[in-house]
Order: structure tokens, then sequence, then C-alpha cells
């Protein structure tokens, strides 16, 4: 249902992530009748574009990002007309604040008051000073940090000091996208609703678990953000380190936010440091060449930056993950993203155990339970089955295939749809907490440092396939191997 009237006020408002992805997905909440009328957002960049000139920005957005039928053109007007724009200098304390200030009178100081921070992470600290000391910080408001939060450790503590002295951390909304996807949420569900898959959950019947995420993407136009970052900021400290938390952790006392969190972080905390000299065996990074995704030639990565560009930036990796608790002793995790791979997929898959003997002459292929975040929403489980027919027992994987979009017949809401609201409401329950993103960093940390010392640890890979070989030796050392590589 609808929530009572506020204020959505978006630093870095003339960037991709506003345009791709926050404007589309405000404007779904308001087709939905949960935006209230008089509820505004407010666009807050560095350039001087007028009211009209954002709106007229923000209706290309929505053409560009809003799938058709869904776009409707007198809703989308009404929905426009809800925009505002001020053109200040986030980071420094001039007279640029008045643009926004202007917007802030005595008639909405009760309002909840949403900033949302999708600028370089480096401004948070001043952004966030800045607000205070211009009075916008009322009790009823709350900030949101987009990932990555910092570059490293020492760089995440400062940030989160500096923002810690304006807001409090119940205030302080780290997003992680793939925490709002349906499909990551359902994790919880599938594990704590569903005895069948709980009581198998651990070392005792599974064999280990690869966690996915693949894109067919190149930087996009985003260069300068990616190259300064690469894949292991970008996606494994946060998004695959998220998923794979919802995927060990504990069974949660309760529901609510830190019931959550204080059992994600004990995986965090309970990971086997990878140390710096071991990166060559258990941290593969690539970097795309030239190469073909289905049929399309695509350039490789420094051709895609732009002339004459070098850089040693992965955007590939995959790496073991071992959490060294009861649970998963023995049972690494091993975790892959990638731009440039054959496919874009996000999936789990969930290994077990062969069976401690076989009567059959077939060969056995041991259970896999496959949990398809994106896209092809679904889970399947490949168990052995009898090849019906008059030869004997022969014996041939069948799979048990459920997908959701036969299963709910609803449109999947975009991520940031639910966790947008969710900063409005002040729901923090999907969101990451100051303790789990530094313990995400202390762990990510020492392998930048290892790749740092071992410069030749940089593997090539072609455009469309599924990395550096090296990849592959990652798991055929510990006897086993990729999801796509099983006979
Ligand atoms: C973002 C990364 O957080 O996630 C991007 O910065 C990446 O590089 C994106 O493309 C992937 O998200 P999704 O929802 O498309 O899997």
């Amino acid at each position: 249902g609808p929530v009572d009237p506020f204020d959505y006020i978006v630093f870095g408002a003339t960037g991709d992530l506003t345009m791709r992805k926050l404007l589309p997905a405000l404007y779904y909440r308001f087709r939905d009748g949960q935006m209230p009328a008089d509820a505004r957002i407010i666009g807050a960049a560095r350039s001087k574009l007028s009211d009209d000139d954002f709106r007229g920005r923000a209706e290309k957005a929505l053409a560009r990002f809003v799938k058709a039928p869904d776009l409707d053109e007198a809703v989308a007007r009404r929905f426009i007309g809800q925009i505002y724009f001020a053109s200040v200098n986030g980071a420094e304390a001039d007279s640029t604040w008045e643009n926004l200030l202007r917007l802030f009178d005595d008639g909405v100081a009760s309002r909840t008051r949403v900033f949302y921070l999708a600028t370089s992470p480096s401004l948070y600290g001043d952004i966030c000073r800045n607000l205070s000391e211009h009075g916008l910080v009322t009790p009823q408001s709350r900030v949101v940090l987009e990932k990555p939060i910092g570059t490293d450790l020492g760089s995440a503590e400062r940030i989160n000091d500096e923002v810690g002295q304006v807001f409090e951390e119940k205030k302080i909304f780290r997003i992680d996208h793939y925490l709002g996807k349906e499909t990551v949420q359902n994790l919880i569900a599938l594990r704590f609703a569903n005895p069948v898959f709980e009581r198998l959950w651990s070392s005792d019947a599974i064999d280990h678990v690869q966690i996915t995420a693949a894109e067919t993407v190149g930087v996009e136009g985003r260069g300068d953000y990616y190259d300064s970052s690469g894949a292991l900021r970008d996606m494994i400290q946060n998004h695959l380190l998220q998923v794979m938390c919802l995927v060990a952790m504990e069974p949660p006392g309760a529901l609510d936010a830190d019931s959550l969190r204080n059992e994600k972080l004990k995986v965090l905390r309970a990971l086997k440091p990878i140390a710096p000299d071991d990166v060559a065996h258990v941290a593969i990074r690539g970097q795309y060449g030239r190469g073909k995704i289905g049929d399309t030639v695509v350039p490789g990565y420094m051709e895609e930056l732009g002339e004459g560009r070098q850089s040693r930036t992965e955007t590939f990796v995959a790496l073991k993950a071992e959490i060294h608790n009861w649970r998963w002793g023995k049972v690494p995790f091993y975790l892959r993203s990638g731009k440039r791979l054959p496919n874009k997929s996000s999936e789990i898959v969930v290994q077990f155990k062969e069976t401690p003997w076989s009567i059959f002459k077939s060969k056995l292929q041991s259970n896999r339970l496959i949990i398809r975040l994106q896209p092809q929403e679904g889970i399947q489980l490949s168990i052995m089955s009898k090849d019906p027919g008059p030869d004997g027992m022969v014996l041939r994987p069948a799979n048990i295939d459920i997908s959701f979009e036969k299963a709910f017949s609803t449109r999947y809401p975009d991520a940031y749809e639910r966790l947008l609201m969710d900063t409005v409401r002040g729901d923090p329950v999907l969101f990451m907490r100051r303790d789990e993103v530094e313990a995400a960093w202390t762990w990510v940390e020492p392998v930048l440092d290892g790749w740092a010392r071992h410069p030749d640890t940089l593997h090539y890979y072609s455009a469309g396939s599924w990395g550096p070989d090296a990849a592959r030796t990652l798991l055929s050392r510990d006897g086993r191997c990729w999801h796509e590589d099983v006979e």
C-alpha cells in the first residue's frame, strides 16, 4: 500500500545508476500506487540543469529502461511532475547548497527524508558532513550508500566513520542490490521453510558449492569507475559474498535485521584468510580480450576503455572460499564472476556427495541442486533415474525442475524497487551492516595484496569463453569441475 509522503534526494543524479535503475524503480512504485502524490524525487548533481532539463533526462531514461507495455504515458507524466533538480557541489561547502535548501521549507520538515548517495564513495563522508552543516539532516532522515563502500578495508572504515558522525548506524542503509532480488530472498524461504533441504545442508551430504554471476556485457561506458575497481571489488566483495552468506549461514532465530545480519557476519568471520602468496592457486583473475559473444565480435577490455589505454584490471575472478566452521569444514565454496562470458546467468550449484558405493554399471552423477537466480529463475534438482526400456538397469540423470515464472505468474520486480521502498519505510533487513562490509573487506584485501605482489597472475581470456583456463584448474586440482563442464 501507499507510504507516507517522503522526499527522496539522489546525489549523483545524472549518473548511470540513477537513470538505469533508480528512476525506473521509482516509476514502477508510483505506477503501482505506492508513492503518494506529494512525494518528491530530488536529483542533486554538479551539472547546471533546471528542473525541466532533468525531467527531460528522466523521461528519456524511462523510455529506455522501462519495458513495454509497462510505460504508460499519462502515468509517466504525473510521475515526472514529482521530480525536481538541485545543482549542488555535494563535496564542497559552497553556496550551491542554497539550490537544494530552497526546496526544504517548514512544510516538509517532518517528512521522511532519504539521501541516496550514488556518487563515488570517496565523496560519501563530505556529502554527509555538508548535509549536516546545512541543517538538512532531520530526525526522520536516513542515508543510502551504494556499493562498493571504499576500495579496501582502510577506506571502508574511514567512510563508515565519517558517515557515522552524521547518521546513527540504524539510519545507514548500505545497499547491495543482490539482496533485493526475489530469488536471493527466496534462499531464506528455501532453506528455512523446507526441512527437506536443511537436513542435508552441511558437509555430511554436500561436496562443494559453486556460485556464479556471469555477464555478457563489457564495461558499458562505466570504464572510469570499473577500471579503478575490477571484478573483485565490483562483484565478489559484496554481491557474491552476500549470496554465499545466505547459503551458508546458520538458521537465524528470527527474521529481523540483526538476527539475520549476525548470522551472515559469522560466516564472513569464519572465512579462512587467503595468504597473498597463495593467490596464484586459489584466486584466479582474468581480463577479456577480443572475442565473440554468440555471433557478435566484441572488442577486448583495453580496446573498450579507449584508444591506447593500458590496464591490468581484472574483469573475471574465480576463487575458492573456505568457511572454517563445523558445518562447512572441507566443503569449498567456489565463487566466480566475470564480464563478457558466454551468457548472462547467476546461479548457485550445490553439489552433493557421491554414493558411498555403486551397484550399477552406469556412471553415476552426483545430485546437484541448481538455484537459478537469473534469468529463468527457478530451482532444479538433478537425480539419477532408470532409463525406461528393456535393456536392464541403465541410468541417466533427469531433472526435477521448477520455473518460478510458471509457478507464480507475476512480474518479477527489479531488486531496486523493493530496496528503495525499504529505505523509505526504514526497514534494514536487506541491507548490510557496517561490520559485515568490513569483514568482507578483511577477507578480500589479502587477495588484492597478493595480486599486486604477483603481477604474473593476470590471465587473459577471449570474450565469450568461460574465463581463463586457470579457473578450470582451480577446480580440477580438487578433482572437481564447473557446472557447465559436467558430462
Ligand atoms: C553491479 C555492478 O553492482 O552489478 C555491475 O557494479 C554489474 O558491474 C551489476 O553489471 C550486475 O547486476 P545484475 O543485477 O545485472 O546481475
